[in-house]
């Protein structure tokens, strides 16, 4: 009895009608190493729009005018529950909804943008290929000016907003289709092929998996305060090599790691980095690699024979379900190439006096493939995909 009013509550709270996915492609931007999936925005099913991928922007913007049919475009006004909705919304002589955000790709500088609705269509998925097409009616976002594009890649028109709060892309789809509120990231590591952008996912399909008789192993770990806008992960202790580093103030890790698919290198507190570096150098110095000036941004740069498959495992330990769970990376996503025979340790170093003491960023989080979970607020990584001669670029031949 009890059981079922549990899950009663569970059902009453959740309402999840249906058990669709969704599927967008990432795309890689080089050399700005930016990361934009592609979807249609406006009145024709063919009208794609580039999106920067952000986990810190709460409500999508882009250069409208970067939209190729307009005539579906409309304006939320003021006094609707739409601008109402929108956190911290403002006003223009009573007319327009405008909302204010910080620019993902400038500290300093706000984007405003005038609050529109449009169409926008998106791909279901069996969970490898695409299927049809569906439309979001009402698509919530804001048109902002040209000059907002500087610092983009020349094909991306905006940003997508995958904050935690109700805004954000994900949550809009996932409750205008009343789908399980969650999505998933697979980056990929190189330009050449496109990634996977699940929403609703349930099954994943990248080959050589089926997903049934191979899965690709996944661990949990709680995301810690959602409300705060953004990911964090509880670090409790980084390993080099399965040793513990020693941070004079262990305090340094416990506002948790924030995860962004904006900063391209893990940014860390001096003070972790340090230890880090050290760490690392020890034990590569101790399988051969030696140690070279360093190359800006980075600081710990090694010189290695023929193969980089050796480097010491840096392993991140997070709370899960019974006891701590460790992260682990490998050489492709600890160190960077910047000459044929050089290596650096692909951490940048970010001073005294950080925002955050760890930023979590894409050159580690590529190549595997990552799940953001609201119904539970968890956040869910698998193996790095390398170990299991598959990438996220890796799709299942259309035939
Ligand atoms: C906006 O509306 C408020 C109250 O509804 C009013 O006091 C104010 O004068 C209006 N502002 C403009 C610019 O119309
Ligand atoms: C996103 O919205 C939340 C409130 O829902 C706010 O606390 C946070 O600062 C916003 N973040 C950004 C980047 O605008
Ligand atoms: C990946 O490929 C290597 C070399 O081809 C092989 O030794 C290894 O067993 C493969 N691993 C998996 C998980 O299939």
């Amino acid at each position: 009895m009890r059981g079922l009013i549990v899950l009663l509550f569970i059902l009453a709270t959740v309402t999840i009608k249906s058990n669709s996915q969704y599927l967008l492609p990432i795309t890689k931007h080089e050399p700005t190493k930016q990361f934009y999936t592609t979807f249609n925005i406006g009145s024709s099913a063919k009208s794609p729009v580039n999106l920067l991928l952000d986990l810190g922007t709460n409500l999508t913007w882009l250069e409208c005018r970067k939209i190729k049919f307009l005539t579906s475009l409309r304006l939320v006004t003021c006094q609707s529950s739409t601008c109402k909705s929108i956190p911290g919304n403002g006003c223009d002589n009573n007319k327009s909804c405008l909302y204010k955000q910080p620019n993902p790709l400038g500290p300093n500088s706000d984007i405003t943008g005038r609050v529109v609705q449009d169409r926008a269509s998106i791909s279901t998925t069996d969970g490898g290929k695409l299927l049809s097409q569906v439309s979001l009616h009402h698509f919530t976002f804001s048109c902002s000016g040209e000059k907002n594009l500087q610092g983009l890649a020349p094909p991306v028109a905006g940003v997508l907003g995958l904050s935690p709060g109700d805004s954000s892309f994900t949550k809009q789809v996932t409750s205008a289709f009343s789908v399980i509120p969650k999505f998933s990231l697979c980056l990929p590591s190189s330009s050449s092929g496109s990634g996977h952008f699940y929403i609703a996912g349930v099954h994943y399909l990248i080959p050589p998996f089926d997903g049934s008789n191979n899965p690709i192993p996944m661990t949990m770990s709680p995301l810690k305060d959602i409300g705060s806008g953004d990911y964090l992960i509880n670090v409790q202790s980084i390993y080099v090599d399965g040793t513990p580093l020693s941070l004079k103030n262990p305090n340094l890790l416990s506002g948790g790691a924030k995860l962004s698919t904006v900063v391209p290198y893990t940014v860390l507190h001096t003070d972790i980095y340090n230890a880090l570096a050290q760490s690392f150098t020890l034990k590569a110095e101790a399988m051969g690699l030696i140690k070279m000036s360093a190359k800006a941004p980075f600081k710990d740069c090694f010189e290695v024979s023929v193969s980089k498959k050796n480097m010491p495992v840096i392993e991140i330990g997070l709370p899960g379900r019974a006891g701590e769970v460790k992260w682990r990376f490998h050489g492709a996503n600890t160190v960077v190439n910047v000459m044929e025979t050089v290596v650096c340790l692909a951490f940048v170093d970010g001073g005294k006096k950080p925002k955050e003491m760890m930023v979590i960023g894409t050159h580690q989080l590529q190549d595997y493939m990552l799940e953001f979970d609201f119904s539970r607020t968890m956040f869910t990584f698998s193996d790095s995909l390398l170990l299991h001669n598959t990438t996220c670029s890796t799709w299942p031949s259309q035939k």
